[in-house]
């Protein structure tokens, strides 16, 4: 996430994980709004696939995507093709409507009237209706299905289990904020941990990025816009106050994007990052000449490398969406179905402070988002709603499902840190980022993703075992 869940930017040509396993491409004439029979509608949803590794009674190993083009998860969750090798298994991964090309109603779905049939409860439906429908198909109704996806994909997954047991055997919901998303963790966590991040990359980079921020304010405070732009390399001059608010966000953009694309090997996930983009970066910040060229070049690091350094300039205005995420929504028009997630269901983490983080002030209250989502979108708030829908934090009565998370993502405080039962299995995984343990195997992975992996894989295994003996006694 951050474009949360997501600044997902997909870069043709040079994903890391490709040329691993080719995919077919399928579409599903899918209803609109599975919660009203009077709306008659049906739209194309996508779905990649993929039998390489399937035996006849093998699982269904499901990734319900999240909120990008589908292939992008396809290309950078290899874990999935390992799970379906092991286990004999069918891979299928499906889009999350209102994104890439299952557009219900396509230019037109962002419209004030049509965009309200984006939720979690119709794309979770959707998931379940899918894979009835393959199952059938395929005459493998009694098999058991494996749901898995990481970031607010693994949030799905886990709600795909909670809602829909009947379909969903088990779950793998890696780096999945649920409790965050749901207003119920601590809101300052992000970015302290983006904070943490780069202090264990250079224990002084922090106060130098602070020292950054504050020779940033003096020259806004007074007036020195165009010095600025040009330190910042900015291919416009700002031209207002409230653009140097809108350089902070795309400065702190970078910086998350960075950490959650924290990988021990360069990886075109977030952006075109090289390996260890947090040391390179805080390597950056530390060397310069002062504190502030230091800034532009840790951000540079991001954004230029992003366009293969190709940029002679930076345009945050082109390169950043100020949305109702604070980490970020993407870009184009995934990014607009994002902003109106994180407007309504998904409540996302706060501002920044210059207490708990390193960065300027940049607030983000309750009373700012519904302000914003009132003008952008035309709606109000339902507050508590996702807690009474999705569980919020009682979710002792669901099982099967593992809930992952890597010590180095922002993200993890949000979500599932202790296990609470046998079958609710929390894993910590250090010096991971955000759902390394998603990605294909690499020689440079940290002893810990390798561990978490066998133990997901034990895990699974032993669910849907069970899964076919409850088969068996029906
Ligand atoms: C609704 O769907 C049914 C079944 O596909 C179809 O027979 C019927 O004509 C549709 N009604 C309208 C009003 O489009
Ligand atoms: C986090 O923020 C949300 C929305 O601002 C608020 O409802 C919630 O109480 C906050 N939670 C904590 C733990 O501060
Ligand atoms: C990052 O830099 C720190 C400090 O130099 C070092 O301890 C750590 O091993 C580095 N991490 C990686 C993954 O290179
Ligand atoms: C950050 O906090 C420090 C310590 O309170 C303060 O001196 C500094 O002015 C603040 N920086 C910014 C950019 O507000
Ligand atoms: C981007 O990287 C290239 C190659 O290192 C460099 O020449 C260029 O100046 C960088 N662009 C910016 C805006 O910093």
């Amino acid at each position: 996430m951050g474009s949360y869940l997501l600044i997902v930017i997909f870069v043709m040509g040079s994903c890391v994980n490709c040329g691993v396993l080719n995919y077919n491409i399928a579409t599903f004439s899918q209803v609109v709004d599975h919660f009203n029979w009077n709306i008659n509608l049906t739209f194309e949803q996508r779905y990649l696939y993929s039998n390489v590794y399937w035996h006849a009674d093998g699982p269904f190993v499901v990734y319900t995507g999240n909120e990008g083009n589908v292939e992008g998860y396809w290309e950078n969750t290899g874990f999935a093709f390992e799970i379906a090798k092991q286990l004999n298994g069918y891979i299928l991964f499906i889009e999350h409507r209102y994104y890439g090309h299952s557009l219900p109603f396509g230019q037109k779905s962002f419209d004030h009237d049509k965009i309200g049939y984006l939720s979690i409860e119709q794309a979770i439906a959707d998931y379940a209706v899918v894979i009835q429908h393959i199952k059938k198909k395929l005459g493998a109704t009694e098999n058991a299905v494996i749901a898995l996806g990481g970031s607010y994909g693994g949030m799905l997954s886990a709600y795909l289990r909670f809602k829909y047991p009947n379909v969903v055997d088990a779950a793998l919901a890696a780096s999945a904020p649920i409790y965050l998303a749901a207003g119920l963790a601590n809101n300052h966590s992000f970015w302290e941990v983006v904070t943490a991040d780069f202090k264990a990359a250079n224990e002084q980079c922090p106060s130098r990025v602070q020292t950054a921020f504050l020779e940033l304010k003096k020259l806004r405070d007074s007036g020195q816009l165009v010095e600025i732009s040009k330190k910042f390399r900015l291919c416009s001059n700002l031209v207002s106050d409230k653009q140097v608010d809108y350089l902070i966000g795309w400065i702190r953009n970078a910086f998350a994007s960075m950490c959650m694309g924290d990988y021990p090997y360069s990886a075109s996930f977030f952006g075109n990052l090289p390996a260890n983009p947090v040391n390179v970066s805080a390597n950056l910040i530390m060397q310069a000449e002062d504190a502030l060229e230091g800034l532009v070049l840790g951000t540079g690091l991001f954004y230029n490398s992003t366009n293969n350094n190709t940029l002679s300039c930076f345009d945050p205005f082109t390169e950043y969406y100020f949305c109702s995420d604070p980490t970020g929504c993407g870009l184009g028009p995934n990014s607009l179905s994002w902003d109106y997630q994180a407007c309504t269901e998904i409540l996302l983490s706060s501002g920044t402070n210059n207490i708990t983080d390193m960065f300027a002030p940049l607030p983000w209250t309750l009373d700012m988002r519904a302000e914003y989502c009132l003008k952008t979108w035309g709606i109000g708030q339902r507050p508590g709603w996702f807690a009474t829908s999705l569980w919020g934090n009682s979710i002792q009565s669901a099982s099967n499902i593992i809930f992952s998370n890597g010590e180095l993502d922002p993200w993890k405080n949000g979500g599932v840190l202790e296990s609470l039962s046998d079958t609710i299995i929390a894993l910590l995984i250090d010096g991971a980022a955000h759902h390394l343990d998603l990605r294909s195997p690499n020689p440079k992975d940290p002893p810990a993703v390798v561990a978490a992996r066998e133990a997901e894989l034990f895990f699974l295994k032993k669910w849907i075992l069970s899964a076919r003996e409850n088969h068996k006694i029906i």
